[in-house]
């Protein structure tokens, strides 16, 4: 496993879209192998999903997190992403707010090193300071690896979402 100090976790640039865009599409593709009824992609989803993740690149209340890796003797190379936001709730809980994360993904060649468990205390401290007091996700219940990451770190099932198809 990297260790801490190997795994550098950050504001993501401009330069960094492209390539966390890429990371993303896996999850929504494997998404959408699991149930097209939920999960159908628009045709143009990369230039929709860049234009999205621009547009909330250094917006106060958005966290856009690349994970870098210095590779020994080698170059710093982007290893994985996080991509949270803080919401508003509906008004009848004794909190407004919940910090709500849309994407996370590691690169499969970086995979079990601790780099999501690094992003995810780093998304969670940054709640903290936003001044919300939970972080929230969905996971596909197919999705293995992602359920065993969440609940390692201390995350909770609270709902089980449920799709009835009209047609
Ligand atoms: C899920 C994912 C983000 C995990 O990233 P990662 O950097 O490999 O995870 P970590 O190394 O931080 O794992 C921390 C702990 O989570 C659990 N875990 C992670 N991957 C696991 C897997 N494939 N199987 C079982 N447990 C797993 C383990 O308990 C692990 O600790 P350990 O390695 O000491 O056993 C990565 O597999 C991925 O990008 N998957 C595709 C995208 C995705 O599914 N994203 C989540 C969408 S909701």
């Amino acid at each position: 496993m990297a260790t801490k100090k190997d795994i550098i976790c950050e504001p993501a640039r401009e330069d960094d879209v492209d390539e966390l865009v890429d990371l993303c599409l896996l999850v929504e593709k494997q998404h959408e192998a699991y149930w097209s009824v939920r999960w159908q992609l628009r045709p143009d989803i990369r230039a929709r999903y860049i234009r999205w993740m621009m547009g909330n690149l250094g917006q106060p209340r958005w966290l856009l997190l690349a994970a870098r890796l210095a590779a020994p003797n080698g170059p710093v190379v982007l290893a994985g992403g996080l991509v949270a936001a803080i919401t508003e709730e509906i008004p009848i809980y004794t909190y407004r707010e919940y910090a709500f994360i849309h994407d996370l993904a590691v690169k499969p060649e970086f995979r079990r090193r601790g780099i999501a468990r690094h992003l995810l205390e780093h998304a969670r401290r940054w709640a903290a300071d936003q001044g919300v007091n939970q972080l929230r996700l969905m996971a596909a219940h197919q999705n293995a690896a992602a359920v065993a990451l969440f609940e390692k770190v201390g995350f909770r099932v609270t709902y089980h979402e449920m799709v009835w198809p009209t047609n």
